[in-house]
């Protein structure tokens, strides 16, 4: 296979060549193009990307009242008809090749034909335990193709997917399950993790003891072929109202409950189809490799209904991208032709561990375009992976986005550039970000502060909060959208993203709410209480510290399984203190800030506001000994 050079040096930074330019959709102009009428420009996307049963209304494709907005209001779709029937006039074209995780498993190809036979058994399956449009569907399965086909299959008769990920603990997935009021239960009977079997089934039953639901099991053993059937009944797809519900992901916030983002119809496919195509310059045929579960957003909008609705080929990998040796990974890449590598920093760490031992036994010939996602990508990780997997040869597009916003809403389009290492870029085409103060106001370049969306909101934007209107409201500042991050902008409106502004941590990429693992932690009986902070990590970016005060003398053990319990093994934390006091502000506040600063051996600041000062002193000695080594 030939190689082509998409990226070049200049100066301290990197641009895309000629051959890059001429190759990629998205060129130099499209700024000030969108920029002109942005409701306009993305009318003009909607018009070419997707297929409309029938137009919106003339001159009303957004429209705003307060926080509520709509894009293509009245125009009628269906998403998963784009994502697949579509397609169908070529048949034979792969749409997904599943690559089990052990290695005598062969992989799977599975093409848009049987894609569509699939998501039709699928979808005949769930009318049949009587799921009705806008009823909630649960899905609580691994990376199987299995998985796409039950999510379009919901799309497809107008059922709202609610996808909980496979590692989440039963009691985080009956949460979810019970403040979603889902119907049915999707699950298989096991996966493999690191080549032992995981029962799936078993947290599933856990999970819905004494429940209304049913459930719905796939076998592992029938992966592939247990929807795909020559004989199936064709099932119509809904006619769905733009800003009819498409799906709703609980993600964590500021509080103890995880909130269901609600995605719409409309908005969420054009997004979705454009964001794909201008910043992978996804085409036809060509073969993307997310590596991110379809529980997250990541997995959702580049693993299944981006590269979809491109008519593209996605690659699904059921296990660890390490096993069961560090090359595998790169095996995959090798073995499937992937053009487009698309991964998060933590998992980028992991393999420069090794350096260039494994990726230098592989051309990957075959990749285009290296995507990051999930957290701030050090300059030092952005090197080692566009010179040990890119090969010097294909930019390092670092995207920035969230749960909320659907689809990626700021980066460096391949074709345009700068890549700058530790910087995301400029918003996305049609989408304005700004840099606030905590009243609201806007910022001059280069001050840090508040990121926040400028309305016209982007079209796939979270619509609301399911079942808690009071909560969406705490998204707005002002007239702008709250992203929950910290950032700047420079002079050409490249954005820094600084990490979040909020008690929101960021786990080898997972979103995890502190104040979640509190919650947990302070169930148990003798806890008075708990403040989980962040401390950075080599290689998972960040993870979650206990301080705990308990009543009597309590083991770190049990304190890291009753977060494990509540929410999972993602959650766990990497260090539990027990102490005399948490460190309080006069009106009962603990001052997570001041754990944060110790922790990280920086100064707490002024601690003289605080009914306990001298709490800081006796964490500040407790955080200095000597730690005990550790158990075997
Ligand atoms: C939060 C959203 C983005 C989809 C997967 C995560 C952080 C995300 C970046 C990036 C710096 C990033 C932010 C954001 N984040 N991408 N490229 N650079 N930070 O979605 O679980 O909703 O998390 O992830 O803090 O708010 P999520």
């Amino acid at each position: 296979m030939k190689s082509y050079t998409y990226v070049e040096k200049s100066g301290k930074n990197f641009k895309p060549t000629a051959t890059a330019q001429e190759v990629s959709f998205a060129k130099k102009d499209i700024y000030a193009k969108a920029d002109k009428n942005r409701i306009a420009f993305w009318e003009d996307l909607a018009k070419e990307g997707i297929d409309w049963i029938e137009p919106w209304e003339n001159g009303k494709a957004y429209q705003q009242k307060g926080n509520s907005f709509a894009w293509f209001k009245g125009g009628k779709l269906n998403l998963c008809y784009n994502a697949v029937d579509r397609h169908l006039n070529k048949p034979e074209k792969s749409a997904i090749v599943f690559v089990p995780e052990l290695m005598h498993e062969k992989k799977i190809v599975i093409s848009y034909k049987e894609l569509f036979k699939m998501v039709n058994n699928a979808a005949a399956m769930l009318k049949y335990n009587g799921v009705k449009k806008g009823d909630v569907v649960s899905i609580y399965l691994p990376m199987i193709p299995e998985t796409l086909a039950f999510m379009l299959a919901c799309v497809r008769i107008g059922a709202i997917h609610g996808v909980v990920f496979s590692a989440f603990s039963p009691d985080a997935l009956r949460t979810r399950i019970k403040d979603a009021g889902a119907k049915v239960l999707i699950t298989s009977d096991i996966y493999y993790r690191r080549g032992k079997k995981e029962s799936l089934k078993k947290k599933a039953n856990k999970a819905t003891r004494g429940l209304r639901i049913k459930k719905i099991i796939i076998p592992r053993a029938k992966v592939g072929k247990f929807l795909n059937q020559d004989h199936f009944n064709y099932i119509q797809p809904e006619v769905m109202d733009a800003e009819d519900l498409a799906f709703i992901l609980y993600t964590s916030g500021t509080t103890g409950k995880p909130k269901g983002v609600m995605h719409t119809t409309g908005g969420y496919a054009v997004s979705t189809y454009w964001s794909a195509k201008y910043i992978f310059n996804m085409q036809e045929g060509e073969t993307i490799w997310c590596t991110a579960d379809i529980g997250w957003v990541t997995g959702h909008t580049y693993a299944c209904y981006g590269p979809l609705l491109n008519g593209a080929t996605t690659v699904l990998f059921e296990g660890m991208l390490d096993y069961p040796t560090p090359a595998r990974y790169l095996q995959i890449i090798n073995d499937n032709d992937v053009s487009i590598f698309y991964t998060a920093p933590t998992a980028l760490r992991l393999f420069a561990q090794h350096g260039n031992k494994y990726p230098n036994k592989y051309k990957l010939n075959s990749l285009k375009i290296l995507g990051s996602v999930g957290e701030p990508i050090d300059e030092k990780t952005w090197l080692w992976y566009y010179t040990n997997i890119g090969k010097k040869r294909c930019p390092v597009i670092d995207t920035y986005w969230q749960t909320e916003t659907g689809t990626i809403v700021i980066c460096s389009p391949p074709g345009i550039g700068p890549f700058i290492p530790s910087y995301a870029g400029k918003a996305f085409p049609g989408i304005d970000y700004e840099i606030a103060d905590e009243k609201g106001k806007k910022l001059p370049l280069e001050k840090k502060g508040l990121l926040v969306q400028v309305p016209p909101f982007s079209p796939s934007l979270i619509r609301g909060v399911w079942g808690d209107p009071k909560r969406y409201k705490t998204y707005f500042i002002g007239k702008y959208y709250l992203a929950g991050d910290n950032a700047f902008k420079d002079a050409q409106g490249n954005i820094r993203i600084l990490g979040r502004s909020d008690d929101v941590i960021k786990v080898a990429g997972h979103r995890l709410s502190t104040a979640e693992m509190e919650n947990a932690i302070e169930g148990l009986l003798g806890v008075v209480e708990a403040a989980v902070v962040s401390k950075s990590d080599a290689l998972r970016g960040k993870v979650p510290i206990a301080f705990v005060k308990s009543r009597w003398p309590m083991k770190e053990e049990k304190i890291v399984g009753i977060v494990n319990k509540k929410i999972g093994p993602i959650a766990k934390p990497a260090k539990v203190y027990f102490v005399k006091d948490l460190p309080k502000t006069r009106s009962g506040k603990i001052m997570r800030r001041v754990l944060k600063a110790l922790l990280a051996n920086e100064d707490p600041g002024n601690i003289m506001t605080l009914v306990n000062p001298e709490s800081v002193k006796d964490i500040g000695e407790m955080l200095k000994s000597p730690p005990s080594p550790p158990k075997k």
